[in-house]
């Protein structure tokens, strides 16, 4: 249970500012990790933890953030559409999508942002520095909550045309009735259709992780410069990806995206931007690998 009163060796000064992950179930969170070890690398004062906190209890334990001896923290599953509606204020990102996963105070007020479209483009802007070269046209997989900041990021980096596709159509559909005629929304057989000559692909559904079924479709027809991209992390090289792989195309995994998504969160907590290296890479790399 995460502590109800700001112990005396955890005061709220930024000197030593405690920030923690919300979520339910959340004791599988890699996010301590990441900030701890930017921590001890930058040598400052401060700790993050995680606090599982049921989706009952949830709304108190955010607006009384602060109280509960938090300098702010990230909001993770299920809990991101009732943050976006808890906080303050939010940031562009944030309104856009309805979803917060970062919060911190600013002037004593509760601010929420979405860092997860920034760690997503940061990502591929790392992997593969000219991704936008001719990519008119992304196709997406899933029209979920991780879909709808993608393809917001897509849109917001001027990619002409997002192709969604979906088992769940109508899913795919309210997505474009969200983000206009930029979106175009498919079920899931036209997807070798969708694929022909496409340049950039986007799994943002959960197939492929650990313990879900895998992905299983044919790459053939993309371009052959295409760029494939998961979300999914664990297993860091999917089906998906080996196959991309294989054919030549460039990959990018769904590790760095947490990574990325996470610095914006530590530099308000703990003041200093932090850097995503080969080193933390490999940190959660060991992590996932010895689970
Ligand atoms: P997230 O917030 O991570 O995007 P989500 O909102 O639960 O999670 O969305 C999961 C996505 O994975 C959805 O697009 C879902 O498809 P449906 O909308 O049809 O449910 C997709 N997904 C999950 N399991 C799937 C499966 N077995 N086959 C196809 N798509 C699947």
């Amino acid at each position: 249970m995460p502590r109800q009163t700001p112990s005396p060796e955890r005061p709220y000064h930024h000197a030593a500012s405690l920030a923690c992950v919300i979520g339910w179930p959340a004791k599988h969170s890699r996010s301590p990790l990441i900030h701890r070890y930017w921590l001890e690398r930058y040598g400052l004062p401060g700790d993050y933890e995680i606090a599982e906190v049921s989706p009952e209890d949830f709304d108190p334990f955010l607006l009384n953030l602060r109280e509960n001896g938090y300098v702010g923290g990230n909001v993770t599953v299920p809990h991101k559409v009732a943050a976006a509606r808890i906080v303050r204020d939010l940031d562009e990102t944030a309104a856009a999508l309805g979803a917060v996963n970062t919060v911190w105070y600013e002037n004593g007020d509760l601010i929420g942002a979405n860092t997860d479209v920034y760690g997503f483009l940061a990502n591929l802007d790392a992997a593969v520095p000219d991704w936008q070269a001719g990519v008119d046209r992304a196709v997406v997989l899933g029209a979920g909550g991780a879909a709808r900041g993608i393809v917001h990021g897509l849109m917001s980096r001027g990619v002409d045309r997002i192709d969604v596709i979906n088992r769940t159509v109508e899913k795919a559909e309210a997505l474009r009735g969200d983000f206009g005629n930029r979106v175009a929304a498919f079920s899931m057989d036209t997807l070798p259709a969708r694929l022909a000559g496409a340049r950039l692909l986007v799994n943002t559904t959960s197939l492929g992780m650990v313990g879900a079924s895998p992905l299983d479709i044919d790459l053939t027809p993309l371009a052959d410069d295409a760029v494939v991209s998961d979300i999914v992390y664990v297993p860091l090289r999917t089906a998906l990806l080996k196959q991309a792989g294989d054919r030549g195309l460039r990959t990018v995994d769904g590790l760095g995206m947490l990574l990325h998504q996470a610095v914006p969160g530590f530099e308000k907590w703990f003041g200093r931007r932090p850097e995503v290296t080969d080193d933390l890479r490999a940190l959660i790399i060991a992590d996932i690998e010895a689970a």
